[in-house]
């Protein structure tokens, strides 16, 4: 078997790694100096979305965005790594999770800045979901993720219902 054949077929989470680095320039950054935190969810977004499309090899749309937190400031002029694979293949859906670190050009010290899971829904050429292959866990840390990445998408489903819910209850009242 050919190298990329094996690699197609080998769909753990080290074959869907994505890493991306970005330098934040004056645009990516808001009045204080500092990266605008829009900007740091798009990349985010990118490199999540490329591990899910590493791992199913099918169009993906973002589902969901985890909660987000900035733990620190990074400053206009810093680099940003982002490094991301996918933690769980569910039917449909896979959870990416994506680590977020800020890199003085200067004295190379680095920073964990942030961290998000991004739930993304692979679809056909029609836009209707499809199943994505299983995830092949290797070691003890891949199963730790896939695990912690199971009870997410519980609470996380319990309250995408509850906000469907009542999103569909505002839009019903609207019309009448
Ligand atoms: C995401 C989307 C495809 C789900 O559609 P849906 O009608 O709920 O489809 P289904 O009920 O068949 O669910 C498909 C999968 O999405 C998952 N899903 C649905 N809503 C979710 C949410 N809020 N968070 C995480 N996963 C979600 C389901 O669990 C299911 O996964 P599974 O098959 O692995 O169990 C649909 O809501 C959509 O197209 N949203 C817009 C996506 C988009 O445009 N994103 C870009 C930003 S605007």
């Amino acid at each position: 078997m050919s190298d990329k054949a094996s690699s197609e077929q080998h769909k753990s989470p080290r074959a869907s790694r994505v890493m991306m680095t970005e330098s934040v320039l004056p645009g990516d950054g808001n009045p204080l100096g500092t990266a605008f935190g829009g900007r740091i969810a798009q990349w985010i977004d990118i490199a999540a979305a490329v591990a899910c499309q590493r791992h199913c090899r099918r169009r993906v749309v973002t589902a969901s965005m985890d909660d987000l937190h900035f733990l620190l400031p990074i400053r206009v002029g810093m680099i940003v790594e982002l490094r991301a694979q996918v933690n769980a293949a569910f039917r449909t859906s896979m959870e990416a999770g994506v680590r977020i670190e800020s890199e003085d050009p200067l004295t190379g010290e680095r920073r964990h800045v942030c961290s998000a899971f991004l739930t993304f829904v692979a679809q056909d050429e029609h836009g209707q979901p499809v199943e994505v292959p299983p995830l092949v866990l290797e070691n003890d840390e891949d199963r730790r993720r896939a695990h912690e990445a199971g009870e997410r998408r519980s609470l996380r489903l319990a309250r995408a219902r509850v906000r469907k819910e009542r999103l569909l209850a505002e839009l019903a009242g609207q019309k009448r």
